[in-house]
């Protein structure tokens, strides 16, 4: 049996960090959905359509790895596609202390357990955040982000 696992997030827009923990979760099971989700907590600056569209082309060419839109919760997903986990990066103390209520409370609604990987430390400085304010100023993303993403992104500022 072909074990599936999903890294969700808001990829907002996705970055070397996410690419990065997707192709260590790749290492570790069979096949990877990057779910591309909503977070109410936070703004989106890119539709979902285009948050998907970014991390496909991030992410084309690593079998095993498709993109989808979830637009419910994410633990109704994990069950519709028979997820065996939910693979997370975590770069430091405070990724944890959100990560863990989602963890506890994705495995309370749907008895899915998420394994965490500790982002590279050479990414640590990495967030879609900071991202999202360079690009909103105009400045360089290279090296933040896919280039393809970095592209897209300054081709949309200019
Ligand atoms: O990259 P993020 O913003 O930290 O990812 C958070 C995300 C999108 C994975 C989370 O907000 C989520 O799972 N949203 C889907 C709706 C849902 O299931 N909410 C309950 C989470 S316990």
């Amino acid at each position: 049996m072909t074990s599936l696992a999903v890294c969700p997030g808001s990829f907002d827009p996705i970055t070397l960090g996410h690419v990065d923990v997707v192709k260590r979760a790749l290492s570790l099971f069979d096949e990877v959905i990057v779910a591309v989700a909503n977070n109410p907590s936070k703004s989106h600056m890119l539709d979902s359509d285009q948050r998907v569209m970014l991390a496909r082309q991030a992410l084309v060419g690593l079998d095993g790895v498709t993109v989808e839109p979830v637009s419910g919760l994410l633990a109704d997903f994990c069950t519709e596609r028979g997820a065996r986990a939910i693979v997370k990066g975590l770069r430091g103390s405070a990724d944890f202390d959100d990560e863990m209520a989602m963890s506890l409370l994705n495995r309370h609604l749907s008895g899915v357990e998420t394994v965490f990987i500790m982002g590279d430390p050479t990414l640590n400085h990495v967030a879609s955040s900071m991202v999202k304010e360079i690009a909103r100023y105009g400045g360089d993303v290279t090296g933040l982000v896919p280039d393809a993403v970095a592209r897209s992104l300054m081709r949309a500022k200019a």
